[in-house]
C-alpha cells in the first residue's frame, strides 16, 4: 500500500529531534541533543552567542547535514514534501536584487500554491505595502526583516522558522510582527524562532529550548523558565551573567 499522504494534507509537525549531532568544517556544533517540538506551538530556542541556536534552525531545515542522530517530522524523516511544507527567516536576510514585489512575485514565479494578490496582502501586513516598487536593497534593516518574513509567508509554510525574527525593529514594527506570529500560530503553524529578547519570548512562546555550547540543557514550559530554570546556566543567562 501507498502511504505518501497528499502534500496539502501532509503534517510535518510533532518534530522529534534525537541524539542529534552536526559538525561544520569538521567542528562539532550540535552535540548529541534532544527534545521534541509540540504541534502547532511556538517554540522559542535560546542561549548565548555562538550556543548554536541558528545551526540547530538550519539543521532542521535540511540546510546543514546531520553528523549523527535523527529529526522526525509527525514520525517521518525529511523529504522534499516536508521540505516545502517550511519556511525559513534567516538571521541576515538573503534578499533578490530587484524591487520589493519582485522578491515576491520571483516566490511566486516558483511555487504554484502562492499568488500575487497574496504577496500584496502579505506585504500590507508587514507594514510595507508603500514599498512594491522600492529596490529591496535599499531596504533599511527592519525592513528587509519584514520582507523576508512576508516572502516566508507566502510559501504557507506549516512549520515556520524565525531566526531573531525581530532583532533591527522598531517598537511599532515588533509589535505587527509579533501579532502577525501569534496569528500564524492561532491558525495552526508551527512556530520555532530564537532570540535574544527575553519579554519576546515569554511573550510569544509555550515551550523553551535553552542551549549553550551545543547541547540542550532545559526544554520547558515558558511560564516554568522564565519563573525558576533548571539549570545554573539558564539562570545566569537570565540575569546577564557571563556564560564560561
Ligand atoms: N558556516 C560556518 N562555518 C564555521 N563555523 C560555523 C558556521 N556557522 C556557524 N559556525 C559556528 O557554530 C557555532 C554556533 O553558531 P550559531 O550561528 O548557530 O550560533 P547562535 O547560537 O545562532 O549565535 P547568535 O546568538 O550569535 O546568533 C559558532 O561557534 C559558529 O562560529
Ligand atoms: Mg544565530
Amino acid at each position: 500500500m501507498c502511504n505518501i499522504k497528499p502534500i496539502d494534507e501532509l503534517k510535518v509537525s510533532p518534530i522529534e529531534i534525537v541524539n542529534l549531532s552536526a559538525k561544520i568544517n569538521n567542528n562539532l556544533i550540535l552535540d548529541n541533543i534532544s527534545f521534541e517540538i509540540p504541534d502547532k506551538s511556538i517554540t522559542a530556542i535560546l542561549g548565548p552567542n555562538g550556543a548554536g541556536k541558528s545551526v540547530l534552525l538550519k539543521t532542521i531545515n535540511g540546510l546543514v547535514p546531520i553528523s549523527k542522530g535523527k529529526i522526525t517530522f509527525n514520525s517521518q524523516e525529511t523529504s522534499e514534501a516536508i521540505r516545502k511544507k517550511q519556511a525559513m527567516v534567516f538571521q541576515t536576510p538573503t534578499l533578490l536584487r530587484r524591487s520589493v514585489l519582485h522578491n515576491m512575485e520571483f516566490i511566486n514565479s516558483i511555487n504554484k500554491e502562492t499568488n500575487i494578490l497574496d504577496a500584496k496582502f502579505l506585504l500590507k501586513r508587514v507594514g510595507l505595502d508603500n514599498f512594491y516598487n522600492h529596490p529591496a536593497r535599499l531596504l533599511s534593516g527592519g525592513e528587509k526583516q519584514r520582507l523576508s518574513l512576508a516572502r516566508a509567508l507566502l510559501l504557507k509554510p506549516k512549520l515556520l522558522l524565525l531566526d531573531e525574527p525581530t532583532t533591527n525593529l522598531d517598537p511599532y514594527s515588533l509589535k505587527l510582527i509579533e501579532d502577525l506570529i501569534l496569528e500564524e500560530s492561532i491558525k495552526g503553524t508551527t512556530i520555532i524562532l530564537t532570540t535574544h529578547d527575553m519579554a519576546q519570548a515569554k511573550r510569544l512562546a509555550s515551550n523553551i529550548i535553552f542551549i549553550n555550547k551545543g547541547k540542550v540543557l532545559e526544554q520547558t514550559e515558558g511560564k516554568v523558565f522564565f519563573r525558576k530554570p533548571a539549570t545554573n546556566e539558564a539562570r545566569k543567562y537570565l540575569a546577564g551573567e557571563i556564560l564560561l
